[in-house]
């Protein structure tokens, strides 16, 4: 790659990125070995935009000089990573064994069905995102759902709709049958 091309595309993926995190990635890749701050760096990223894009993705392999298809394949090995863009409020269900056995399954199911989303989706109001979660530390509590910060206990299934319209879920209510 000429010079001039490579500075093309510096000055492209500078611009892609807001400004403090290009700075960080300037500190990083100064360092000895500066791709093990990649995942540090794909967090400021996400945390910046709530996920991570391709042209996310390219940037920062462009500003750190690591391979794209490397910084892909970090960014795809770990589950904290999100491909696409996550709703204004983030649930999570926990699935470890504990929530497990005692019915997290079920919690799960009933959010899928209310809100007609999938694991790792976004509804269509980009209101919610639904994911699962390894073991969050409070299996005493099992099963655990977490909206955004808080944590929810001993989730029974006909309380998903409750918690849910604490953030604005509206159940629709299927027409009354005609008499
Ligand atoms: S298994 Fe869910 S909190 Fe530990």
């Amino acid at each position: 790659m000429t010079s001039e091309l490579m500075q093309k595309e510096l000055t492209k993926a500078q611009a892609i990125l807001p400004e403090p995190l290009v700075r960080f990635i300037d500190e990083c890749r100064v360092k000895p070995h500066p791709e093990s701050y990649l995942i540090a760096v794909l967090h400021r990223v996400q945390d910046h935009f709530g996920y991570l894009a391709p042209e996310h993705m390219d940037a920062v392999s462009t500003l750190m000089q690591i391979p794209a298809a490397k910084v892909t394949g970090v960014a795809s090995f770990y589950h904290f990573f999100n491909f696409s863009p996550r709703g204004k409020h983030r649930i999570s269900i926990c699935m470890g064994t504990a929530c497990f056995v005692k019915g997290a399954g079920r919690v799960l199911d009933r959010l899928r069905e209310l809100l007609g989303v999938d694991i790792g989706q976004t509804t269509p109001d980009k209101l919610f995102s639904v994911d699962i979660a390894r073991c969050v530390g409070a299996c005493a509590l099992a099963p655990v759902m977490i909206v955004d910060e808080k944590v929810y206990a001993e989730v029974k299934p006909d309380q998903v709709a409750k918690i849910l319209g604490e953030y604005g879920f509206e159940v629709k209510k299927a027409p009354a049958a005609a008499k």
